[in-house]
């Protein structure tokens, strides 16, 4: 059976509830942000997913293309009104299977952390490097981590209770791996239905590490996408990379 160490394997298991899962996340801000670094350019969304974030920027008339590594994910991206028209890649982040020059890359929703490990990530950093355009820019949306949120290495949280359901959230905290393994778990009349998540979390620091080892470096950070300041208590960031 496949596993976390498959790319596929986040999306193929998500692909059926993620837009409903999602459906609070307002991609308004991120579209605004985006589409100011982009201007004319070409752009490369890593992990597009269903095209929450691409398909809003593609309606604006900005020239996206995709890379997934489920095709589940991007079937629901191509049942959507434009989808047909996005230019996806099937391939692992890491890699970037595809040939530049993008003006911007961007890989939001803490989706870098997908990859579990620091190998990984360094080679993604990389391989933007690679297909980025002279005066091109990598942005990343990650959270920082909260350590406070684990008990002796574990954490139950409840999401959603209903009349009918229960949504709860399972996690083991590895700190040596710097990786955490979740279940999002739903109980339901139909049964119990289990959403695996498995990331390697960074602290801001590490990023501009990988990202200089790169040949990248950090041109701004922001506390979220309304470019609120980033600070001691921010918990998340928007990084903007460039060539060093
Ligand atoms: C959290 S979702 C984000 C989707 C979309 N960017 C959004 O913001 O809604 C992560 C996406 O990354 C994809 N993914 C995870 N690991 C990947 C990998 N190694 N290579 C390519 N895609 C990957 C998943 O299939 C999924 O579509």
């Amino acid at each position: 059976m496949a596993g976390f160490d498959d790319p596929a394997f986040y999306g193929d298991r998500w692909a059926g509830v993620y837009d409903e899962h999602h459906a609070g996340r307002d991609p308004a801000a991120a579209v605004e942000f985006l589409a100011g670094l982009a201007g004319d350019g070409r752009v490369l969304e890593l992990g597009i997913g269903t095209g929450r974030v691409a398909l809003p920027l593609a309606g604006r008339g900005i020239s996206v293309e995709g890379l997934d590594a489920s095709m589940a994910m991007v079937e629901r991206l191509r049942a959507k009104p434009g989808g047909d028209s996005i230019r996806v890649t099937i391939g692992d982040m890491a890699d970037v299977p595809v040939s530049g020059p993008f003006r911007l890359v961007y890989l939001v929703f803490n989706t870098l952390f997908g990859l579990l490990s620091q190998a990984r990530q360094a080679d993604c950093f990389r391989n933007v490097a690679r297909v980025l355009g002279p005066d091109g820019v990598f942005v990343i949306e990650c959270f920082v981590p909260d350590l406070t949120r684990f008990d002796r290495g574990q954490r139950m949280q409840a999401l959603a209770v209903t009349e009918d359901s229960a949504t709860f959230e399972l996690s083991c905290h590895d700190a040596a791996q710097q990786r955490v393994t979740a279940q999002i778990v739903t109980l339901d009349g139909r049964g119990v239905h289990l959403r695996p998540v498995a990331i390697r979390y960074c602290w801001p620091s590490e990023l501009d590490l990988l990202a200089g080892q790169a040949g990248l470096r950090l041109r701004e950070r922001h506390g979220d996408w309304d470019r609120r300041p980033f600070y001691a208590a921010s918990g998340g960031h928007v990084s903007v990379y460039q060539l060093a």
